[in-house]
């Protein structure tokens, strides 16, 4: 008796392996984080984050032509904003000449064709380093999501392609897409962080943009009132399935690798594109790795990326999207 199938016929050589591979991985398929801070000529390693750095408006400019060059046609953006402009309702989030809004300009100077996405929430801009705005110990929903219409259109209005909640307030996906619409943005997106998680993957994140909540009396420790517990599955479908009733065009799981069940469950049940982003944590775990020499960098780079999109993400934001670009053009 010989098996009844020889299933390593198909894993011969490279040739045969392309040539069956199912998951394939080029730039098209990322959004690249990218974030920002005052000063001229600023480039700071993020810390936790190794070989990431936040960086002033004039060397944004040189990135995002880098990033153009490499076929990574969309970011994300992200601002460090500086102490004594933060309150607790974000008002500097809404100034038309912000840094945020400088930014989109920027990049759409730099390189015109390039889409350009904008986190919309408070916590860069917040005294206590909340999403929203905090009253009494409380995450104000409502008013919260009349602020981050607002925050919106003033994105839109600097030239943003896609606004990006990653609040989680409820109802905000509807609030804002009827903001854009009253303004004549019609044309403007939302891709909604839909299921994300409370997660302790953005460690590294929160200290890119020092936006950890405060320790302070009556200013919750975590974001666990708003954000997903990890340990649920449903109520990310119900998340994500509402958001797109409420006008979301893209949706969104995070963090990633963890949460990879999750993806193929919305990934069933939706009918948008579905973006995953890979977080400051999954970023940080493997460079660290790395750099001791336990892990190979690139190629378990490779398999993660792989494995996020074989999983049903459309698209991945990631901090290792240059990494992988580099690697593939070897
Ligand atoms: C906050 C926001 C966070 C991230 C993106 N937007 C952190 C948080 O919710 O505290 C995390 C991204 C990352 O860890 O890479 N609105």
């Amino acid at each position: 008796m010989f098996p009844l199938r020889r299933n390593r016929r198909l894993r011969t050589n490279e040739a045969i392996r392309s040539l069956v591979r199912e998951t394939i991985i080029s730039p098209n398929d990322f959004i690249v984080p990218l974030f920002v801070v005052e000063g001229k000529s600023v480039k700071e390693e993020i810390p936790s984050m190794p070989n990431y750095y936040r960086m002033s408006l004039d060397l944004l400019k040189n990135e995002a032509k880098e990033l153009w060059s490499l076929g990574l046609k969309s970011v994300l953006l992200f601002v460090k904003v500086d102490d004594q402009l933060k309150d607790n309702a974000g008002t500097e989030a809404l100034n038309p000449i912000g840094l945020m809004q400088q930014a989109i300009k920027t990049v759409k100077d730099a390189a015109p064709g390039m889409l350009v996405m904008t986190d919309v929430a408070l916590d860069p801009y917040s005294i206590y380093g909340h999403d929203g705005v905090v009253e009494e110990g409380i995450i104000d929903n409502d008013e919260t999501n009349h602020i981050l219409a607002k925050m919106s259109v003033s994105h839109a209005q600097a030239g943003a392609d896609i606004v990006a909640p990653s609040d989680m307030m409820d109802g905000r996906i509807l609030s804002i897409r009827q903001t854009l619409e009253n303004e004549n943005f019609q044309e403007v997106g939302i891709m909604s962080y839909s299921a994300k998680y409370a997660s302790a993957f953005y460690g590294p994140f929160r200290d890119a943009l020092d936006s950890a909540p405060v320790d302070q009396k009556n200013i919750p420790q975590d974001k666990k009132t708003y954000q997903m517990d990890p340990a649920n599955r449903d109520e990310a479908i119900k998340e994500t399935l509402m958001d797109i009733e409420e006008g979301a065009d893209i949706v969104m799981v995070k963090p990633g690798l963890c949460y990879l069940d999750i993806v193929r469950d919305i990934k069933e049940v939706v009918d948008v594109p579905v973006a995953v982003y890979q977080v400051s944590g999954e970023y940080a775990m493997l460079k660290a790795a790395a750099e001791k020499g336990w892990l190979d960098h690139d190629a378990v780079m490779m398999e993660q990326i792989t494995a996020v999109k074989r999983a049903g993400a459309n698209m991945i934001a990631s901090y290792f999207a240059k990494d992988v670009v580099r690697y593939l053009q070897q």
